[in-house]
């Protein structure tokens, strides 16, 4: 794991617009990349350096706020997602935060599925949030008391 920087940016955008349908533009990463309160990672294969996921979130008012996460396509189904964001919440919760916060698509299965296991509860429901196809977002929750998972552990 490492904290994203420029020089991952060409991987990370073609997974990025390989995993969404309207996906990040570049500047938008590299306007993350400047906020004050972004604790962006990405989880590394060595020694090649390939980016296998990354995890954008913001740590502020005490909670970790998801931004973005996605894993490459080819990679997906080993535990990284899983983690990656292990890692990152307990990393938050060192410095100082009680929850972390998300959201997302009604629609996105695997991510549901992926939070729901990380301990993620769905408290709001925000219809046509997602307003192209007016999907609905699930807003998900969790405190980060008691987290489990250790730095290095990959399952
Ligand atoms: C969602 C995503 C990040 C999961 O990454 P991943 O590395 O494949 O996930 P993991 O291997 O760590 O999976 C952990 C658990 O999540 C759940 N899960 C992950 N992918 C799943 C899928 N396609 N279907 C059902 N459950 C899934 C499972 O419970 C899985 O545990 P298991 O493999 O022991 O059954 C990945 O599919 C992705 O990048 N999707 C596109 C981008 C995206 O939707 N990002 C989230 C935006 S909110």
């Amino acid at each position: 794991m490492a904290p994203l920087g420029k020089e991952h940016l060409d991987q990370i955008m073609e997974i990025e617009t390989a995993s969404f349908e309207h996906p990040w533009p570049r500047g938008l990463f590299l306007g993350e990349m400047a906020i004050p309160q972004a604790r962006d990672q990405v989880a590394l294969l060595e020694p090649s350096n390939l980016v296998l996921a990354f995890f954008c979130f913001w740590l502020t008012a005490g909670q970790a706020q998801v931004q973005n996460l996605a894993v490459h396509p080819a990679f997906r189904r080993r535990g990284i997602a899983r983690w990656l964001l292990l890692n990152c919440l307990a990393q938050a919760r060192d410095q100082g935060a009680h929850s972390a916060v998300l959201e997302v698509r009604a629609g996105n299965l695997a991510a549901k599925a992926l939070y729901e296991k990380l301990g993620f509860e769905a408290r709001e429901v925000r219809p046509g949030y997602y307003r192209e196809e007016g999907e609905d977002a699930l807003v998900m929750f969790r405190s980060l008391e008691g987290l489990t998972g250790q730095r290095g552990e990959k399952s």
